[in-house]
């Protein structure tokens, strides 16, 4: 049985969708590892995804069942005022029974996020998408200083978690080193779930 690695994230223009999507090529670089790709519905819709609902493009919302069965979670948002992005929020409050059950306990997980500008709250908002994963009993990796992108990025790459800099605009693709960032930090949780789930 593989070990399932679950990307849940929140994107309106495409960046934070594109860092997943090479966060998910790095956890399939394990080849005990499989990568699942699921979003949370925008806010503004006032609910949460009804049992069976399907986004009108891209991947399946995110199910309390995504959550029983990972064996790692990873969560993205763009940056919204140095904080994630209410949708996902929205989504974590609705979690109480399985913190309650402590179903993600033990659990690795990590964050990654995408801003408009350089210093507009990246670690911040990474940082406070880490508090409900804690809550939740899950063990926090970040990316490591071997990776050496993370000396030499000008633009996204924290310790923290991947960060993206789309720009103004939010136009601006993911340069060489936020992928390489992205996809280090996939193997990694990918790595660590299926170390612990031999142990
Ligand atoms: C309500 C709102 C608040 C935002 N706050 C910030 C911010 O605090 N810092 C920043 O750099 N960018 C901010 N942005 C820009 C987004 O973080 C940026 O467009 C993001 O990279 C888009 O990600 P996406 O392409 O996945 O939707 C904000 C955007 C919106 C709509």
């Amino acid at each position: 049985m593989s070990t399932k690695v679950l990307i849940v994230y929140y994107s309106v223009h495409g960046n934070t969708a594109a860092m997943a999507r090479h966060i998910a090529r790095g956890v399939a670089t394990c080849e005990q590892a499989e990568a699942l790709l699921r979003t949370v519905p925008k806010v503004s819709d006032g609910r949460l995804a009804a049992p069976g609902a399907v986004p009108e493009s891209g991947p399946p919302f995110v199910s309390k069942q995504d959550l029983l069965d990972c064996d790692a979670l990873i969560l993205g948002s763009p940056t919204r005022f140095g904080n994630m992005a209410a949708a996902l929020k929205y989504f974590l409050d609705s979690t109480s029974s399985e913190w309650l059950a402590g179903s993600l306990v033990g659990k690795p997980a990590g964050v990654f996020t995408s801003t408009a500008s350089l210093h507009g709250g990246q670690e911040s908002t990474l940082l406070s998408m880490m508090l409900p994963l804690l809550h939740h009993g899950m063990l926090i990796a970040g990316v490591p200083y071997s990776e050496p992108q993370l000396n030499t990025t000008r633009s996204g790459g924290t310790p923290y978690g991947p960060s993206h800099l789309a720009g103004g605009d939010s136009q601006r693709s993911l340069d060489a080193d936020e992928q390489a960032l992205c996809q280090a930090f996939g193997q990694r949780l990918a790595t660590i779930a299926w170390q612990l789930s031999r142990s």
